[in-house]
């Protein structure tokens, strides 16, 4: 009880605090943040106090789950926390994307322009549905690969309400105008603080989990989220480091000037890239392409020489979107070097996950979660090919500034980031609730479609704008002067921009199908369906039915190699 009345204290206490930084606010945007952080805090207090006399609120939130199974409670929210944010990250790609192609949805307000809802969308489809998903599927994979419980059970639940509060402050400082103005990084400094904290306990937590492992492996998994962990801290350290402007007030000042912040900038932006939508990804791979397929990793030595040059190459690779600047040119020529080399180990990957379905390529027919993972591990590797060869600097002098960008980065984002992480909610969301399966695979076809074809209107036209748009932008004309005018581009550019539009509604049709898909299976239900692969052959059941003879048993299941409980230790007498 002492414990109780002291935590909701605590929560009560912070509320206060922050309630007293937003009356001394010096903008309206870092008071409104404020109001946020303390409505935070409140709620957490009161749902510590509800808690008293009620042993799973008092927990921290939630009754442990007995000792011989996994601690699922955090990765359910997650689960639920992902497809949520996916949702609306999408459908801010939507209306980004209908501006684009039609400027009067900008809607004459401040509020509801491009410059505001773009970074609302590229930092709640990476962070909040990335993110998200990254967190939960690791809390997932190294439980079980390490065959244990998670470590500190209650920061687990912490890291995860601290990052959706970190989604939140993030998301509605953008729409109140508030931006440090770095890609990928532009929350202002109290978030980044608020943030660093969140990201460390993630360390402590998974780290912890790994230390206490019953397996003595560690699963190669587990390297590619670590990695992704402790890079993502460093990269967000130095990338943020900058001095307020008051302690009341959301401006602050990057503590780089110039070409070294363009760097720095783009040593972080690259790698967020490399770490946050590569390796953890790879991580996600390397777990369940191999549960789904029922078949072991295609070459282990593989995984392991990939993820060391793979860490190796990606944080040299930044200053390839440097190309042509005030950036001194070696630096230039070093970034583009490294980027080219990264082909190998990007394709490394690649071949060692579509290589573990050798022997169960039947599957892509008849599995639609397997599909959908075969087809994202080849976007992989169709991203990491264009990537060096946009790293080239005569190809980089057509593609930069152009919509080709825009389609690699959506050709990988949609194609390898959004495709991995459907097929691993579809793999997690019976298991975590207990369900026999998912309520439709025939959904989860419909659903792979939808995308499919999603991606391949966006990319394409994106692809045919940018090619298009770099050469008007190039074409001279005998007199020397410029041929195209910049608007005559734009003009040129609004089919493309409006096919982007149909792209965009496809994918995200496909993702509320996945709404209705996973709601279903959480609730319970089993949709009506004919099943979607083709059933065993068994012989022994193949014969005519002869008077007076039983027909044949059903066959046996074979038992599940690895069963889904944590390792018990002997208990002592
Ligand atoms: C319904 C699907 C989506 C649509 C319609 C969409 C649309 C857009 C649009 C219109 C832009 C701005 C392009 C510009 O400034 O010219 C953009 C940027 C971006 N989007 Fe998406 N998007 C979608 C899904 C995603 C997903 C799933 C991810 C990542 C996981 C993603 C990551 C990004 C990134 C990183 C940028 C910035 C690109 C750059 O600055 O080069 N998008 N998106
Ligand atoms: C070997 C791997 C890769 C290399 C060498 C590479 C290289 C490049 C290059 C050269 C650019 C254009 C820079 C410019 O002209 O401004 C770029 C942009 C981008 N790439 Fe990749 N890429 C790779 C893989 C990926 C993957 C797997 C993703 C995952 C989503 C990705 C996401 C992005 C994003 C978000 C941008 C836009 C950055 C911005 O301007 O805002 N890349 N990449």
């Amino acid at each position: 009880m002492d414990d109780i009345l002291l935590r909701a204290g605590g929560w009560l206490l912070i509320a206060l605090f922050a309630l007293l930084m937003s009356a001394n606010a010096i903008d309206h945007g870092f008071a409104a943040q404020m109001v946020i952080v303390a409505g935070a805090a409140f709620l957490a207090a009161v749902w510590t106090m509800r808690g008293a006399g009620n042993a799973a609120l008092a927990s921290g939130g939630s009754l442990p789950a007995p000792r011989d199974r996994y601690d699922d409670e955090v990765i359910r929210w997650g689960v639920i926390a992902t497809v949520f944010w996916c949702v609306v990250g999408l459908l801010v790609g939507v209306v980004i994307a209908s501006q684009l192609a039609f400027p009067l949805l900008n809607l004459h307000s401040e509020y509801s322009t491009f410059g505001r809802l773009r970074p609302l969308h590229t930092s709640a489809v990476i962070f909040a549905f990335g993110g998200n998903a990254l967190i939960c599927t690791s809390y997932y994979v190294v439980q079980r690969t390490c065959r244990t419980r998670l470590a500190f059970p209650w920061l687990a639940r912490f890291v995860f309400w601290g990052y959706q509060l970190f989604i939140v402050l993030a998301a509605s400082g953008y729409l109140l105008g508030i931006t440090e103005g770095r890609e990928y990084a532009e929350p202002e400094w109290y978030v980044d603080i608020w943030l660093t904290i969140v990201w460390v306990s993630y360390l402590a937590v998974f780290v912890g989990t790994i230390v206490r492992r019953s397996e003595p492996h560690i699963y190669v998994a587990n390297w590619f989220y670590l990695g992704f962990i402790i890079t993502v801290a460093m990269l967000h350290l130095v990338n943020n480091m900058s001095m307020p402007v008051s302690l009341v007030g959301s401006k602050s000042y990057s503590a780089f000037a110039g070409v070294q912040d363009a760097l720095t900038q783009w040593w972080y932006g690259h790698n967020a890239v490399g770490f946050f939508l590569t390796a953890g990804f790879l991580g996600m791979m390397y777990y369940f392409v191999p549960k789904q397929a029922e078949r072991p990793i295609y070459s282990y030595r593989l995984s392991i020489i990939h993820f060391w040059s793979l860490i190796f190459l990606y944080i040299w690779a930044g200053p390839h979107h440097l190309h042509y600047t005030a950036l001194p040119d070696w630096a230039q020529t070093l970034g583009e070097v490294f980027s080219v080399m990264l082909w190998m180990p990007s394709w490394g990957g690649m071949i060692n996950g579509l290589m573990t379905l050798n022997g169960a390529w039947d599957k892509i027919r008849t599995d639609p979660i397997i599909r959908m993972m075969v087809f994202a591990l080849a976007f992989y590797g169709m991203a990491t090919f264009e990537g060096p060869m946009m790293s080239i600097k005569e190809v980089n002098s057509l593609s930069h500034y152009t919509n080709w960008t825009i389609g690699h980065v959506h050709s990988a984002a949609l194609g390898w980031n959004g495709m991995i992480t459907f097929g691993a909610l579809y793999f997690m969301a019976p298991r975590l609730w207990g369900r026999t399966r998912l309520y439709s695979l025939r959904m989860v076809n419909w659903h792979f479609w939808l995308a499919t074809i999603g991606i391949v209107l966006y990319a394409s036209s994106m692809w045919v704008a940018g090619i298009m748009q770099g050469l008007m932008w190039r074409e001279y004309g005998q007199d020397g002067y410029l041929v195209y005018s910049f608007a005559e581009v734009v003009q040129a550019l609004h089919p493309y921009y409006t096919i982007r539009v149909a792209g965009g509604l496809l994918y995200l049709a496909g993702a509320l199908v996945m709404v209705w898909n996973i709601w279903m299976t959480i609730a319970g239900k089993l949709r009506d369906e004919a099943p979607m692969s083709s059933p065993a052959y068994d012989p022994a059941r193949d014969r005519p039915l002869l008077p007076g003879r039983a027909a044949a048993p059903p066959a046996t299941p074979t038992p599940d190699p690895i069963p889904d409980r944590p390792l018990q230790p002997v208990p002592a007498e």
